[in-house]
């Protein structure tokens, strides 16, 4: 570094200055699009060092594992407000008003229906259909129900009508699963509240909505809400960067967060719980694989790519889940066996020299199957949590004249030009 405004980056002699990008807080950056000049490419394997854009949606000091959203702490956040009222903050910039919040329900309930004619898609699925499969095909499949030209004009009901929509979406793809009615939404009930009666009601069975259960639920969404670069967001974003649609690019964003080194980690943890439940309960066996190389299992739920602390959000989480089963009077095996994996890998050197602790996936999975929400649906919980995220960044993207197409350089490591052979010769 030459001074507090520049870098310089020297190779055999040559030297090339480059400037300082600042933001409010946290990293400053290093612009290196200059760096060509050297003849040379920047090289970063999984963009774990680069900032991608400058954004003003979401702040993470991983170091300390704060999480800010907008500017408001992410305790805050979750003590306070609605998922609505989050998802209307992150996607406008501001919380809002009575009025403005009354605004946003209305549309939420104007939207909530899909076409009709989207209900064959359905029963195209075979009944195991992963419902993330489902998830992003629908979704996509929005944007030839739906105009999606309008999305720069009245930007808050076009949020709406997706957060709404996507809702339903999940709800109907459960109830297919079932082979059992789909149920509608009622515009008398929360958007929460909605989501657990379209899921849990049907017509032989009347479902009564707990409002602690509606509670947690909102808090759950709400520590979904966004994350800043992560894994889907970033698809979210490249599918943005070629002027890709809204639901086009949504979609994009479920099917990354389906991984199981993303948000598929909540479905793996409750299977990798499941699995060291039928094997006897030693959680010791199982700490003992994850540290060994060779084994190639890992501890799901914990680690994360930012954080080098507890991640605000698990903490959060694993109070919950202690308060709602002890409500709701359930006693989940499961959660006996997290609560032990974590206290064991704590302590251990291996997890606490790589700063390993439990993520936002280690405890949810426990929340959502005490509501009754079967485990292959506990990624669609995330994807609707994360959906307000998605579209603010969508639209950040797309209000920036200055964006570029996303398009990474490479390294190239393969075959020097070789002549030709024909195919009788080879
Ligand atoms: N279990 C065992 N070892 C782990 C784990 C884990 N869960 N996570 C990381 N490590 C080890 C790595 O093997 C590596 O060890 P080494 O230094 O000896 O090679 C070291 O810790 C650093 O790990 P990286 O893979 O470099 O960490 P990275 O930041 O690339 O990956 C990730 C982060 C993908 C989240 C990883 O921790 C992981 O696979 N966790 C389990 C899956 C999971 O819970 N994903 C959800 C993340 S939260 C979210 O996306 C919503």
């Amino acid at each position: 570094m030459s001074d507090i405004e520049n870098a310089i980056l020297s190779l055999r002699g040559e030297s090339v200055e480059l400037p300082l990008v600042h933001g409010t807080e946290g990293y400053s950056g290093i612009d290196i699009s200059g760096i060509s000049k050297l003849g040379h490419l920047s090289y970063d394997n999984g963009f774990q060092n680069t900032a991608s854009c400058q954004s003003s949606i979401t702040f993470i000091d991983g170091e300390k594992g704060i999480l800010r959203h907008r500017g408001y702490d992410i305790v805050d956040l979750v003590e306070n407000c609605s998922f609505i009222e989050v998802a209307y903050l992150i996607v406008n910039g501001y919380l809002p008003t009575r009025e403005e919040l009354a605004h946003f329900s209305r549309h939420l309930n104007e939207h909530s229906l899909i076409h009709e004619d989207m209900q064959h898609f359905f029963t195209g699925f075979p009944a195991d259909a992963h419902p993330m499969a489902i998830l992003a095909s629908m979704v996509t499949s929005l944007s030839s129900f739906y105009s999606v030209g309008n999305e720069l004009g009245d930007f808050v009901e076009t949020a709406a009508k997706l957060i709404s929509k996507v809702r339903t979406i999940a709800a109907f793809s459960y109830k297919k699963s079932l082979g059992e009615p789909v149920v509608y939404p009622r515009h008398d009930l929360s958007y929460c509240a909605n989501f657990l009666n379209m899921m849990f009601s049907s017509p032989v069975r009347h479902y009564v909505i707990d409002p602690d259960v509606v509670k947690v639920l909102n808090k759950l969404l709400i520590l979904h809400i966004d994350h800043e670069q992560n894994c889907s967001t970033t698809a979210v974003r490249l599918i943005a960067s070629a002027r890709g649609n809204l639901y086009a690019s949504i979609s994009a964003g479920i099917c990354a967060l389906w991984g199981p080194l993303h948000g598929g980690a909540n479905q793996a943890v409750i299977e990798m719980l499941s699995r060291i439940k039928a094997d006897g309960g030693d959680v010791r066996k199982y700490v003992q694989m994850a540290k060994d190389k060779k084994d190639g299992f890992r501890l799901m739920g914990f680690g994360h790519a930012v954080y080098r602390n507890y991640d605000p959000r698990a903490r959060v989480c694993r109070k919950m889940a202690d308060d709602l089963l002890r409500k709701l009077n359930l006693n989940d095996p499961l959660l006996d066996i997290a609560r032990e994996l974590e206290e064991i890998a704590l302590k251990d050197e291996y997890f606490v020299s790589r700063k390993l602790y439990p993520n936002i996936d280690f405890y949810t999975g426990i929340l959502y199957r005490a509501m009754g929400i079967p485990t292959n649906m506990l990624t669609v919980m995330f994807a609707l949590g994360r959906l307000p995220g998605w579209i603010a960044q969508w639209k950040e993207f797309y209000d920036n004249e200055k964006a570029k197409i996303t398009r990474p350089r490479q390294i190239y490591t393969g075959q020097k030009h070789r002549p030709f052979v024909n195919i009788d010769k080879r």
